[in-house]
């Protein structure tokens, strides 16, 4: 079954320019004495070398070696560091309770089944310190789910999971959030921000609760 292992084995660097929004990240979490990131599904390490390169402690975690390969690389290149483990974001977390100060997780935590969201989010959780920042961000549809992503000939699987039957992202599940579901799910944070950004992802800024 295709992955992003896959992908990135065919395409690289898949990104490379940060989030829009992560100089404004980078402003409120030096404002607020962040130290250690959690980047989750730290893919090729865009967001990894961004945030060491500005002075935080980063780590990044992906199911894909390859992905974690060049994020290596491009790290050694720019002569940042970080430190990166392969795992699945819907098992156990390889850090301690409230180890990370905050955790970002661009355009990831919606590839799988409803259930496993719900474990990935019990981690983030865990491995968050009270009080520390969640950066999360996940794909829209529109009120018209059969016409968006069109040429993906989606297949619903459970209740707004879908599997793309077609185009680069075949295989891989993706749940598509209402905002109404992101409340729900996360329910032990504050959330101060909830938007739609410029690539139509809806983007989840928030605090753990006491
Ligand atoms: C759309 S890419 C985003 C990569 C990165 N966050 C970025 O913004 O450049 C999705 C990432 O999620 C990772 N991923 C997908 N399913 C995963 C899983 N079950 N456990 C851990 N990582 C996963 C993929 O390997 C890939 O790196």
């Amino acid at each position: 079954m295709p992955d992003w292992d896959k992908i990135f084995k065919e395409k690289g660097y898949v990104f490379v320019d940060p989030h829009q929004d992560m100089s404004r990240l980078v402003t409120l979490f030096h404002t607020h004495g962040v130290r250690r990131i959690l980047d989750l599904g730290c893919g090729t390490g865009r967001h990894l070398a961004f945030l060491s390169q500005v002075g935080f402690e980063v780590s990044g975690f992906d199911s894909s070696s390859t992905a974690l390969e060049l994020a290596m690389k491009w790290l050694k290149e720019e002569g940042l560091r970080a430190d990166v483990h392969l795992g699945r974001m819907e098992e156990p977390f390889p850090y301690h309770d409230g180890f990370f100060d905050a955790v970002v997780s661009i355009q990831v935590i919606h590839h799988n089944l409803m259930n496993d969201i719900l474990a990935t989010i019990s981690e983030i959780e865990r491995v968050l310190k009270i009080g520390g920042y969640i950066f999360i961000t996940v794909p829209t549809l529109g009120p018209k789910p059969e016409k968006a992503e069109d040429d993906w000939k989606l297949h619903q699987i459970e209740k707004g999971t879908f599997i793309p039957q077609s185009g680069p992202e075949s295989g891989i599940p993706h749940h598509y959030f209402t905002e109404d579901e992101l409340h729900k799910v996360f329910i032990n944070f504050q959330i101060l921000e909830m938007y739609v950004d410029d690539t139509n992802h809806r983007c989840v800024l928030a605090t753990k609760k006491s």
